[in-house]
């Protein structure tokens, strides 16, 4: 049985993930602070005995000698929201050091065991791209100091390290840019826009849309993520490759609000309340040619599916 060690296991991807490899029969070893997530996402694999949870900061070196085949570093604060509690704007230095030093402490420990290394990395280094949709060659429009910088600039360089490791040091690496990505097991604080439009939906508040709407957004359900995420590991064909995994299906964020509203059957109201957030990304849509053509992956579940499997679990907790 081959082992794979899961840095933010207990996050919202990561927890999913682990579900998903433990139903497929690795053993699985999670490593978590908990600085933006809650035991509540992994306490039904904690009985599980292929499954062994250690609290952890991995921007520290881990402790003990871990043996393991496969590693996906998913470790680092990732919602944008400026009210979450959680977002990478509230822990700006753990966000840096998570993506940095974090990850370089992780390529050696992967380097070590000889296993395999995936970078979760992000849709957001490509800033506020002039290319659209975005390939993977787009080297993007990042502002290196403007406050999204802290969470744009570190995956950056956490991309850097790793293409290191795999071009001097022959790690078997690989990097993954996430684009936005929901379901299950996020928290309600996390303030990203779906999120906040369904509790906003459940609890009969006012839905609150940043500007005038028309900003679009894509987003993958997290079923389909992890899909992605197990084909791009698991190929053995693909070392050192970049890859966007992401949905192509593009929507306002206007039609959003009036999507949950609708499948949430709800009473509130859709306000305009704010200005966009400094340097909020007008258009973010991902090329998933390559994943396609390399991985033979696409998104199969539809926004309708995805939205009201989110909507169940938010009413259930
Ligand atoms: N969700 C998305 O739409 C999205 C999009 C692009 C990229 N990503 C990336 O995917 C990864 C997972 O994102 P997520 O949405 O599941 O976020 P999340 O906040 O739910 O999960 C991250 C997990 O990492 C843990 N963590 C953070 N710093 C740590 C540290 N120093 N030591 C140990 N654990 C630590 C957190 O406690 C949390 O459990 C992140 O790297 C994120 O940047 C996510």
């Amino acid at each position: 049985m081959k082992t794979v060690l899961v840095a933010g296991g207990a996050g919202f991807i990561g927890s999913n993930l682990c579900k998903r490899l433990l139903e497929q029969n690795y053993s699985v070893i999670c490593i978590d602070n908990f600085i933006t997530s809650k035991k509540s996402n992994i306490q039904n694999l904690l009985n599980n005995p292929q499954f062994t949870f250690i609290e952890a900061d991995i921007t520290k070196p881990v402790e003990g000698d871990l043996k393991f085949d496969f590693l996906f570093h998913l470790a680092s604060p990732a919602s944008p929201n400026h009210h979450s509690s959680i977002s990478y704007l509230a822990l700006p230095i753990q966000t840096m050091m998570a993506n940095t030093t974090g990850t370089h402490l992780l390529l050696d420990l992967a380097l070590k065991n000889n296993a395999r290394f995936l970078f979760a990395s992000t849709s957001e280094i490509y800033g506020d791209p002039l290319e659209h949709p975005q390939k993977e060659t787009y080297r993007g429009n990042v502002s290196t100091t403007g406050p999204r910088s802290i969470y744009d600039e570190s995956k950056r360089f956490g991309e850097t390290l790793t293409a290191y490791y795999v071009r001097d040091k022959n790690l078997d690496g690989r990097i993954v840019r996430i684009f936005n990505t929901y379901g299950p097991n996020m928290l309600k604080e996390d303030g990203r826009m779906i999120i906040s439009f369904i509790n906003q939906s459940l609890s009969g508040e006012s839905i609150t849309v940043f500007g005038d709407g028309s900003q679009t957004r894509s987003l993958c359900f997290i079923d389909d993520l992890v899909d992605g995420l197990m084909k791009f590991m698991f190929n053995d064909n693909v070392k050192g490759e970049v890859i966007n995994l992401g949905s192509p299906s593009e929507h306002t964020v206007l039609e959003y609000a009036q999507i949950v509203k609708k499948l949430t059957d709800s009473k509130s109201e859709i306000i305009f309340s704010e200005e966009l957030p400094l340097d909020d990304p007008l258009k973010r849509k991902a090329d998933i040619s390559k994943a396609k053509q390399l991985l033979n992956w696409e998104p199969k579940v539809s926004l309708e599916e995805g939205l009201n499997k989110t909507i169940e679990y938010f009413k259930s907790i």
